[in-house]
């Protein structure tokens, strides 16, 4: 390993179990010499296995629900006082949408679901930034980073409503990202990964022919959860320090092809 963060101190949201991309970035985060409060949802922590990864990463877990102000304004304290100074970097690893879960429709959405998703899986991130930025607790030269998918640009008709919240988390991380930025020489990004196998992928309708498809069109194939960590550990390091304000494709090509020779021999009938 680099020790690319040797010194460095975060916070990350998300990790659920040990296929959440949060679990696997919290893991090489730590490999590189980062130390890290780890948080999720009280109702997460009932149901994952987060303690393990706690114990074996060194760090200390504080419950939040990622749209309450006052449990990131917890947080936040609570991370500082732990880690013994300001925040480095930040991965908010965090998706959820009720019209999925409950199965509805895209053209059948209940409104009140709709609200709920777009706090949880959008708002969150301005949220956690805003308090961040008051609080003064990012250190110069920081870096925030957001979990996105390409459904923000190009319609994937069973992403549903997380298409939209994924359109508003990326715009938020440019609009906050500018005075982060402009106020604190802080980095804010999002990174837009490929279809993956985790607890929240899998909600996805159809995720199978999803990730088989994905896959065959990519030059380099599906980027996995390891990958997507490494990646995270580049931005969080003093590696990438002038990259913000991107949403950065991180899918094996994925979102640049038009067809691949494996989907036109799939269809080709002669
Ligand atoms: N899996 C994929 O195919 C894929 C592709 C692109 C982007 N992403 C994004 O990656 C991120 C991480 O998802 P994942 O695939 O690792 O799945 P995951 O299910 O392991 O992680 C989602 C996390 O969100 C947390 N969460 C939900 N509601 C919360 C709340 N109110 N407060 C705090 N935390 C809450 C869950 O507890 C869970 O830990 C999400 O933003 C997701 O949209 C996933």
């Amino acid at each position: 390993m680099y020790n690319l963060l040797k010194g460095k101190r975060g916070i990350i949201f998300g990790a659920l179990d040990e296929n959440s991309i949060a679990w696997k970035t919290a893991e090489r985060v730590h490999e590189e010499g980062g130390t890290f409060v780890l948080t999720n949802a009280p109702i997460a922590m009932r149901m994952g296995t987060i303690k393990d990864l706690a114990e074996k990463t060194g760090s200390q877990i504080i419950p939040a629900d990622a749209t309450s102000v006052e449990d990131i304004e917890n947080l936040v304290d609570k991370a500082v006082e732990i880690l013994g100074g300001k925040i480095d970097f930040v991965l908010h690893s965090i998706g959820m949408s009720v019209n999925v879960r409950k199965g509805n429709h895209y053209t059948n959405q209940n409104y009140d679901y709709t609200q709920k998703g777009w706090d949880v899986s959008a708002v969150s991130f301005h949220k956690v930034m805003q308090v961040l930025h008051k609080k003064e607790a990012m250190a110069e030269w920081g870096s925030i980073v957001a979990l996105t998918y390409m459904a923000a640009q190009r319609v994937f008709p069973d992403y549903n409503d997380m298409a939209d919240n994924k359109a508003y988390l990326e715009s938020i991380a440019r609009s906050f990202g500018y005075f982060f930025g402009r106020d604190k020489k802080v980095r804010v990004n999002t990174i837009s990964q490929s279809p993956t196998p985790t607890t929240a992928g899998q909600g996805v309708k159809g995720f199978d022919g999803f990730i088989a498809y994905a896959d065959k069109m990519s030059p380099l194939g599906n980027a996995t959860a390891l990958d997507c960590a490494n990646y995270t550990v580049s931005m969080f390091s003093d590696l990438t320090r002038m990259v913000t304000l991107q949403n950065l494709f991180h899918d094996g090509g994925f979102s640049n092809m038009g067809v691949s020779q494996a989907v036109i021999d799939y269809f080709d009938k002669e």
